[in-house]
């Protein structure tokens, strides 16, 4: 009769065990979607890119105006792995780097176009983007790290953030960028010079498609063949230095990513054997935050996604938290890597350590000390020697 007992007790410990488990929970099967897995090319791919990779979140939201010149300069010199940026298309049909789709947060829009300061990217052509002042709005919200000379920054092109990378800068002529004209015109770029404050790395490139306007895959695609960065086509051979970083002679030396299922399928269509990154944000998942979660690993799975960038919780973002440990573990089991968004502090390095396999940062000096890889110069003595007081 005792044993009666003990066997009732122990099926009902087990049953009520089994249902308080929060459903959120690991495992990998989830009311019968079950978590995909990768398969041999996408493997093959994915270990073409290293691990705790420094990803500087366009360049340095922290320590200079985004997605600028100074940023990027600053982001190569300090060691990161990867310089991010997003693209959008100009009305020209120029890619250019750029995160929001209109430009009051970050320009003089405002008093260069009073008229139009409300309309989105595509609206204007390069030209008219390069009359624009993409540095003093940093100024203005970052007065303890501002500087005179990041007032008047430009706009960038895909092609100046290539550049940057390959260990270029635009030129100056007269403390103005020097414009490369073609029959008397101005082609709306720049003439470049090797920068005299060039310490040798040589970073890849991230690229996001931002909110992503039709053809943006296929002009990416041609772009990145044009400047020898299609690892598809013929690549180019950048001069690199012993003991530096030097992703950009590596078959990973360009990742893309997008939060847009479409984009990500026109990207594997057009860049075919390239590492991306499907992106992740929880106020789209939250109504069934397990199943979607399976889902969207799923979708990168049969689309030969290669990692999954969630977001990660904590100050001074807040952002909804996509980095959960059983959220990683899914991650993971599919053969993906996890690159999250977005860290800004030393707390969520140590957080998030077990799990991310790079991290998508605005503090690229924080993100290397982390790693043990950290440069010889402060970030502001860098600013410095970069030219920017
Ligand atoms: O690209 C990763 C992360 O940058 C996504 O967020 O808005 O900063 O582009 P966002
Ligand atoms: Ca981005």
């Amino acid at each position: 009769m005792r044993s009666i007992y003990t066997v009732v007790f122990f099926a009902i410990f087990v049953f009520s065990a089994c249902h308080s488990e929060d459903k959120n929970k690991a495992g990998n099967n989830y009311e019968g979607i079950i978590v995909k897995e990768l398969n041999e090319g996408a493997r093959q791919v994915r270990d073409n890119m290293k691990k705790d990779i420094v990803i500087a979140h366009r360049g340095s939201t922290y320590w200079t105006p985004e997605e600028t010149e100074a940023a990027f300069r600053w982001a190569r010199n300090i060691g990161a792995d990867y310089l991010e940026f997003d693209i959008q298309l100009t009305k020209d049909s120029v890619l250019i780097a750029f995160h929001d789709n209109t430009l009051g947060r970050t320009t003089n829009i405002a008093d260069v176009f009073p008229g139009r300061a409300e309309l989105e990217i595509n609206e204007f052509t390069l030209k008219e983007l390069r009359s624009l002042d993409a540095g003093s709005s940093f100024n203005s919200a970052n007065p303890d790290r501002a500087k005179d000379s990041y007032e008047g920054l430009k706009i960038l092109s895909l092609e100046d953030v290539v550049m940057i990378a390959e260990g270029y800068r635009i030129k100056s002529n007269k403390g103005l960028p020097e414009q490369e004209m073609v029959n008397g015109q101005w082609t709306g770029n720049y003439v470049y010079e090797k920068d005299p404050d060039d310490n040798g790395n040589r970073p890849g490139i991230y690229i996001e498609t931002k909110n992503p306007k039709p053809g943006v895959e296929r002009i990416l695609a041609e772009k990145l063949g044009e400047l020898g960065w299609n690892i598809n086509k013929d690549q180019k051979e950048i001069s690199a230095e012993e003991g530096k970083v030097n992703i950009a002679n590596s078959p990973a030396r360009v990742i893309l990513q997008s939060f847009s299922k479409e984009s990500i399928t026109k990207l594997e269509q057009y860049l075919p054997g390239i590492p991306k990154c499907f992106l992740l944000w929880k106020a789209k998942m939250e109504d069934d935050l397990k199943g979607n979660y399976i889902k969207a690993i799923n979708f990168g799975v049969d689309n030969n996604v290669h990692i999954i960038g969630p977001s990660i919780a904590g100050e001074p973002n807040n952002y909804g938290e996509l980095t959960a440990g059983w959220m990683a573990e899914l991650i993971h089991s599919s053969g993906m890597l996890i690159h999250p968004y977005t860290f800004d502090t030393e707390k969520q390095l140590n957080d998030y350590n077990d799990r991310a396999d790079g991290v998508f940062t605005n503090r690229a000096d924080l993100a290397l000390k982390f790693y043990r890889r950290e440069s010889d110069k402060s970030p502001q003595e860098w600013l410095i020697e970069l030219g920017y007081h």
